[in-house]
This record gives structure tokens, C-alpha cells and sequence, in this order.
């Protein structure tokens, strides 16, 4: 514990650990550690690390049991809670989500399911040299500052998040994206959330929105709903809410998805190759 240091990355949000070793058991205090930084200060990014998929579990697991991912032809092999995040593809077929070169989609982790995912473990096996962050946003600050009129409007409203929508929507403007089997369809059913919730943890307030996967508000007609949701997208990912990870092999960055939302970045295939992997705790 006596080398466990953490210093915050940006003005509203996140902080890098330093001095620890992830590949090794940890003591219970360093445990303890970690799970209240993170409630603090949601992203937290932790470089260095050599983690093989059963570290990458064990670590996962202080955090709760990851989520086996449905979309089964993208996890590890014997390891269904790890699902692979690449832009690498063989046989020319994608070896993982998120392999366009213009991925950029702000969601919360899983916010298809109708229980909320809690938090997700992404660590970077392959970084390109250019392109490919990951941007967090501070949905939690971005709520505290909203004007008392625009929270009046928010407070109370409902969301329809839909993974087949989701999947319309990126085939519109990727026509090579691997659409959902049918089974995969049957086990996303439309989904509504509020949007904005409470953290079961720390009990602050923060809005949960999704660029794409948000087919409307409750009761809003579309012109409405899509106006308000711009607003709120516009608002929360302003610059003074959001930390942009450029990523090194070796980095795992932790973050509390009840919290924040965050987004893939465009990387040239072509140029740069980009492999990570990932868990998801409901
Ligand atoms: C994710 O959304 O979990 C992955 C983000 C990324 O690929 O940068």
C-alpha cells in the first residue's frame, strides 16, 4: 500500500494510480483502495500493467461478477465475460466491436439491459500511434451545472435505449457493420431508462444519454425528443466534461459507467492497429 499513489487527471473527473501491480493478488486495503478512488473520481487509469485474461477478471471481480457479452463472436475464447475491442481484421472479417475507422458512438457500457451495467475494465493489449482514444465525459458534473430550467425539463423524463436501433443506425453509415443475429435480436428487447439517475454508491445525480442507441424520450414527439437530446449531448460533452485516453499497451482504465458515458475515436485501419479487451460488472 505504501507505493499507491493517485493523482487526478482533469479538472472535473478521472486520476491515474500509480505503484501497483495488477498481475498480483491484491491486499485487501489496495482492494478497498481502488473501489473508493473509482466512486471519487469515476475514470481511473492505471499504466504498466502486464494482466493475463484471468488477472483481468480477478480484477474485475472487486468491482462485482462481469457480464457475459451477448455478441459471443467477439469474445475470448473460454472467456465470455472478456469481449475483444479491434479494429484488426482477418479473413476480412472484424475481430472485435468497434473496428470502423470513424467509430464514434458516446454510450454508457451495456445500457441496452434493463439492469444498468455498473462498471467496465478496458485494457490495451496493441495502441496505435495515431488516433483511437477512448473520450470519457463527466456526465455527473455535466448534470450539477445544468441551468435549474433545463434540469426541470430532464428530471422525471424516460428514455427508450434500443440496441436494434443502434444497429439501424451504424449500418446507415457503414454498410460492412455485422448486423445482430436474429437470435442476438430476440435478447435485446427495447429497453427504458431514466435519464437522469441516482448512483446507488454516492447518490449523486448524473444524465444517461447515448448518441445513437437512444430511440426517443417517453412522450416527446421525435422533433422534441431529438431536440432535447442534442442539447443535453452538446452540453455534456463540451470540452471542460470530457478526458480523452491515448492509449498505450499495457494501460487498464477503470470507469464507473453509472457515472460518466464515454466513446471510441477514429483510427485508420489501414495505418494503425488497435486491440483491447474488455469487461463489463452489472
Ligand atoms: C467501449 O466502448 O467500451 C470501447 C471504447 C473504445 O473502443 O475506445
Amino acid at each position: 500500500m505504501s507505493r499507491y499513489r493517485i493523482d487526478r487527471l482533469a479538472s472535473t473527473f478521472g486520476a491515474r494510480i500509480s505503484g501497483i501491480d495488477l498481475s498480483r493478488p491484491l491486499e485487501n486495503s489496495l482492494s478497498a483502495a481502488i473501489v473508493n478512488d473509482l466512486l471519487e473520481h469515476r475514470v481511473l487509469v492505471i499504466r504498466d500493467q502486464t494482466l493475463s485474461h484471468e488477472d483481468h477478471i480477478r480484477v474485475s471481480r472487486l468491482f462485482g461478477e462481469p457480464e457475459v457479452h451477448i455478441q459471443d463472436q467477439y469474445t475470448v475464447p473460454g472467456f465470455p465475460q472478456i469481449v475483444t475491442i479491434s479494429n484488426i481484421h482477418r479473413n476480412g472479417a472484424p475481430i472485435g466491436l468497434y473496428d470502423g475507422d470513424n467509430e464514434q458512438e458516446w454510450h454508457t457500457d451495456l445500457s441496452f439491459r434493463p439492469a444498468m451495467s455498473a462498471v467496465s475494465l478496458l485494457y490495451s493489449v496493441i495502441a496505435p500511434e495515431e488516433g483511437g482514444e477512448t473520450r470519457f465525459a463527466d456526465t455527473t458534473a455535466a448534470y450539477d451545472d445544468l441551468s435549474a430550467e433545463l434540469r426541470a425539463r430532464v428530471d422525471g423524463c424516460e428514455a427508450v435505449h434500443s440496441m436494434v436501433h443502434l444497429f439501424e443506425r451504424q449500418a446507415a453509415d457503414n454498410p460492412a457493420k455485422v448486423p445482430l443475429t436474429e437470435v442476438q435480436r430476440a435478447q435485446v428487447p427495447d429497453v427504458v431508462h431514466p435519464l437522469v439517475r441516482e448512483h446507488p454508491q454516492t447518490g449523486r445525480q448524473s444524465l444517461l444519454l447515448g448518441d445513437m442507441i437512444i430511440r426517443g424520450i417517453v412522450g416527446l414527439d421525435q422533433a422534441e425528443s431529438a431536440g432535447l437530446l442534442d442539447q443535453l449531448h452538446e452540453h455534456v460533452t463540451s470540452e471542460e466534461y470530457v478526458y480523452s485516453h491515448r492509449w498505450a499497451a499495457g494501460d487498464l482504465v477503470i470507469w464507473d459507467n453509472r457515472a460518466t458515458m464515454h466513446t471510441a475515436s477514429p483510427c485508420d485501419h489501414t495505418r494503425h492497429q488497435r486491440l483491447l479487451y474488455r469487461t463489463t460488472v452489472m
